[in-house]
């Protein structure tokens, strides 16, 4: 027994160092999102259908080269997609039931297969700078458990050039089936909604009805009919805008999903002292939909992060261009580096945060250049930040002052090495060699108490033992560090 558990030590401590030698020396990154941070689905449609499973991903294959600029790649590689534990959708929803009538499809779709052909398994399509799969017919069950909804499970990619594996990620795909109309406890049942048009000319009260199929929804790429129809969210925010009270998240939580899921997670509505609801951007549901009224066309002209009175013009979208459809710093996404609208990192939601913790070790918008490049870059990076050996990555204020183990370690070329202030002092983190010479100098200067990081760079150096030193006036330690080339 003894000797097994041994061996198992001997060969997962073998396989921890392989895995730290090759994350480090990664050649290329993969980065994936979902375009919006929650897609709604109805789960049933036999009376009411609203919107189908339908989600989309997107990604980007960066490759990190030494002594250049990173590269955005796309001829000669593919990346596949898969949902760990939820693979099929057929029984998680009646949708297969009803697609071919409500969408007026030539033929019935086949089981599992989305209106746009993806299924739940399968390959990006490439595009200019990126790739993506629309249409994902996603269910919020996992094949394990088909009454309880997992809202934010992960989708798995994996990057190949020529079919070998280059990178791999994985990331949210958002699902809900929480429309309320029923179990908010505001209709009796979907059939009494269908009663209220009776009068309208050509309506199947019995159902199936898509509601987009008389009132357009971008969402859905409708844009409306000439029965005086008018646009579903100016219809659906107008007749329900009396529901209180109006500045109240769980008033759009009667529609928008929901009190079990919460759609909105990011780090906006996780401000402490002012935390944003819906209507601290959208407005309460009469602005919205007045504003429709006022020629704002519903899923197209949406608040923006540039907008003077938010961030202002040097965190803006491309101009004219929704934040999910905008490039930022060297052609990556903002949802690239920031994640999905309203679910931008760091997230309530854990698995919000994984793609981030795994590239550059903490939550938040990837901020460490070396994520990307493989040379510390000069000039200005993401909204003219510059590359800075040592960040914040925590403003909690730590109750001592402490260096951790650097990670990875080994390593080759770099490494991370995170140290807690607990109060204002003025910091040096250095790095000497096995003879004591010092070869680095990583963190001269004052610090706020605080957790930071501070990334060494070894490309110049030879394998062997390094020290990293820090001394405040109050707290010095030392840490080993391996490099092996
Ligand atoms: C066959 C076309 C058609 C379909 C399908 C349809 N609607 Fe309508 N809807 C209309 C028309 C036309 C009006 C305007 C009626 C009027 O002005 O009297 C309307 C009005 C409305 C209104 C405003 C009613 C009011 O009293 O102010 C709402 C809300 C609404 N629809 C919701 C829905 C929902 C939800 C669905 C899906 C279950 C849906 N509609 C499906 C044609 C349709
Ligand atoms: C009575 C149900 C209901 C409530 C309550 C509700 N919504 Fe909606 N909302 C919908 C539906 C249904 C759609 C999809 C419309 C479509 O497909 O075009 C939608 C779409 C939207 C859109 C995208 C379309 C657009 O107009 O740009 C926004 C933004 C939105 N809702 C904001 C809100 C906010 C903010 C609240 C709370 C103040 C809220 N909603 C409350 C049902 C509701
Ligand atoms: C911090 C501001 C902010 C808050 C808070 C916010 N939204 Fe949004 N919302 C946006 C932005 C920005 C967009 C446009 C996203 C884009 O450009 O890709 C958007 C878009 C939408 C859309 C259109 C589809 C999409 O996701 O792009 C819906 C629906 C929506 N919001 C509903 C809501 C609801 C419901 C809430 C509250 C639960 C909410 N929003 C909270 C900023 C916000
Ligand atoms: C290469 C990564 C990267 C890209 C691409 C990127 N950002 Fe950022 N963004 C950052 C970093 C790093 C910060 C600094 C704050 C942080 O660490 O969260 C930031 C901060 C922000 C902030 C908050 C500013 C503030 O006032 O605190 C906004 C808003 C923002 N970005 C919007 C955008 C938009 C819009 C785009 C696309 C046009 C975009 N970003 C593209 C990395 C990126
Ligand atoms: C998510 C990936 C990513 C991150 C993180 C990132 N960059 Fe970049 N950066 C790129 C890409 C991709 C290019 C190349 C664009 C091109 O082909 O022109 C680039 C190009 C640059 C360039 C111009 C080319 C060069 O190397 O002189 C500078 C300067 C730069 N980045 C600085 C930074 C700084 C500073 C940071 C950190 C604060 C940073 N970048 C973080 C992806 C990234």
């Amino acid at each position: 027994m003894a000797k097994k558990n041994f061996l198992k030590t001997a060969v997962l401590s073998g396989l921890l160092f392989f895995l730290a030698l090759t994350a480090n020396a990664q050649q290329y990154i993969l980065i994936g999102w979902n375009d919006l941070g929650m897609h709604c689905a109805n789960k049933y449609f036999g009376k009411v259908a609203v919107l189908p499973p339908y989600n989309n991903i997107y990604a980007q294959i960066i490759k990190k080269q030494s002594g250049m600029p990173p590269q955005i790649m796309t001829t000669g590689f593919t990346i596949d997609y898969s949902i760990p534990y939820n693979t099929y959708s057929v029984g998680k929803t009646d949708f297969w039931t009803y697609a071919q009538q409500l969408f007026g499809l030539p033929n019935p779709l086949p089981p599992n297969i989305g209106l746009t052909g993806k299924g739940l398994t399968g390959v990006l399509d490439p595009n200019t700078g990126f790739f993506r799969a629309e249409g994902i017919p996603v269910t919020p069950f996992k094949d394990t458990n088909l009454t309880q909804e997992k809202p934010f499970q992960t989708i798995h990619l994996v990057a190949k050039n020529n079919g070998t594996t280059v990178s791999t990620t994985d990331c949210v795909i958002p699902v809900s089936n929480e429309i309320g109309c029923v179990s908010s406890g505001c209709h009796s049942s979907e059939q009494s909604i269908l009663n209220g048009h009776e009068t309208v000319p050509g309506f199947n009260t019995n159902g199936p009805v898509l509601c987009a199929s008389c009132h357009g929804s971008p969402a859905l790429g409708t844009t409306g009919d000439t029965i005086n129809a008018k646009w579903f969210s100016y219809r659906i925010h107008d007749k329900h805008k009396s529901l209180l009270p109006a500045n109240d998240i769980n008033t759009c939580y009667k529609c928008h999903p929901g009190p079990n899921t919460r759609c909105l997670r990011d780090v906006m509505s996780q401000n402490q002292s002012n935390p944003l609801i819906c209507q601290s951007c959208h407005g309460t549901m009469s602005t919205v939909a007045s504003s429709i009224q006022a020629g704002r066309k519903p899923w197209v002209n949406e608040p923006s992060c540039g907008s003077t009175s938010c961030h202002g013009s040097n965190y803006a979208e491309e101009t004219g261009k929704l934040y999910r459809n905008s490039k930022g710093h060297g052609g990556v996404f903002c949802s690239g580096c920031h994640g999905s609208p309203h679910a931008i990192t760091p997230s309530r939601e854990p698995n919000d945060n994984l793609q981030s913790i795994n590239l550059q070790g903490h939550a938040g918008a990837l901020r460490d250049c070396m994520v990307c490049h493989s040379t510390p870059p000069t000039g200005p990076g993401p909204h003219g930040l510059l590359y800075s050996g040592v960040h914040n990555i925590g403003s909690a204020i730590p109750e001592n002052f402490r260096l951790y183990q650097n990670y990875p370690n080994p390593f080759n070329p770099s490494t991370k090495i995170k140290f807690d202030v607990a109060s204002n002092a003025f910091v040096t983190l250095k790095v000497y060699n096995i003879l004591g010479k010092e070869v680095a100098t990583l963190v001269s200067q004052n610090l706020q108490p605080g957790t930071y990081e501070a990334d060494w760079n070894a490309a110049e150096m030879n394998s062997g033992i390094y020290f990293a030193r820090i001394v405040t006036e109050k707290y010095t330690e030392n840490r080993k560090m391996i490099l092996v080339k």
